[in-house]
């Protein structure tokens, strides 16, 4: 049973995933050279608890083991669910998938992006563009009169039309009170498949993609999802309600705060 929300429930949503949105810029902001994954998940604990929310990966079960960090943090050959280390520090030509789920007055808001630091080689620089550009192409099948197969097939086709892999093994998912609801949203699919797109629906649209082959294993945490080739992987992800107007995307970033240059003129600004 895949949940249509009410006008109330969206808000709430909406709320979270703000919330979500603001913590993952934040801990972008951070990322630079000799600070270690461990500060970055620390940092968003802290960023979490300053906004009222909290980590809905802590803790989080799956079998009988529990996720021991607040944010998933994985690093160049790191697919996803990485563990926030004090032995990982992060070096120039570096990438990291910062995944940040919270729960905020008992809604989800989940949201993730790679970033890079300093110079990365341009196959890295597509590698990123090209996860970016595959989330933004499933985002714009998310439409009604769409199924979940046209949003997997949209992040498909652009991501093997420029000669790069899916990662299979995880999937996007509806998001509520709980972090992975139905339906399940593969990275991978046949148009006009799965569920119907219904208005009130919101659902968590995340590629991860590999620069060489999709096969991946598990690191020695039995959580950090590692590419077989060891090649970089990276992972874009936004929660998405669908509406009769077009999908509303929940997690956009904040928008810049206002900060005039010193020579602005404008003469609405208070000078002095
Ligand atoms: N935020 C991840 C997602 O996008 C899930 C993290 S699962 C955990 O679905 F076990 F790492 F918490
Ligand atoms: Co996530
Ligand atoms: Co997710």
């Amino acid at each position: 049973m895949i949940a249509l929300r009410s006008e109330m429930e969206i808000r709430s949503i909406r709320d979270a995933c703000r919330v979500a949105a603001e913590v993952l810029d934040k801990v972008c902001a951070k990322v630079a050279p000799g600070v270690t994954t461990y500060d970055l998940d620390q940092a968003a604990k802290r960023y979490m608890a300053e906004l009222g929310a909290e980590s809905a990966c802590f803790n989080y079960k799956v079998g009988s083991r529990r996720f021991p960090a607040y944010t998933c943090l994985s690093v160049n050959e790191e697919v996803v669910h990485g563990i926030g280390s004090m032995r990982r520090v992060l070096r120039p030509g570096d990438i990291i998938s910062v995944d940040i789920a919270v729960r905020y007055k008992g809604w989800i808001g989940d949201t993730a992006r790679t970033v890079a630091l300093g110079p990365i080689t341009p196959e890295v620089q597509k590698l990123l563009d090209t996860t970016r550009e595959a989330l933004n192409a499933g985002i714009a099948q998310a439409r009604l009169g769409h199924r979940i197969g046209d949003i997997a097939h949209a992040i498909q086709s652009l991501v093997e039309g420029r000669g790069m892999s899916v990662v299979r093994e995880f999937v996007g998912h509806g998001v509520g009170r709980t972090m992975h609801e139905p339906p399940q949203v593969p990275n991978f699919g046949k148009p006009n498949t799965l569920e119907k797109l219904r208005p009130g629906m919101c659902i968590a649209i995340e590629p991860m993609v590999n620069l060489g082959s999709p096969d991946i294993e598990y690191g020695d945490d039995h959580w950090t999802a590692i590419t077989r080739d060891r090649r970089p992987s990276a992972h874009f992800e936004h929660t998405v309600h669908i509406t009769a107007a077009g999908p509303e995307i929940l997690t956009l970033p904040p928008a810049p705060t206002a900060k005039p240059a010193s020579n602005d003129a404008s003469p609405t600004q208070p000078q002095g």
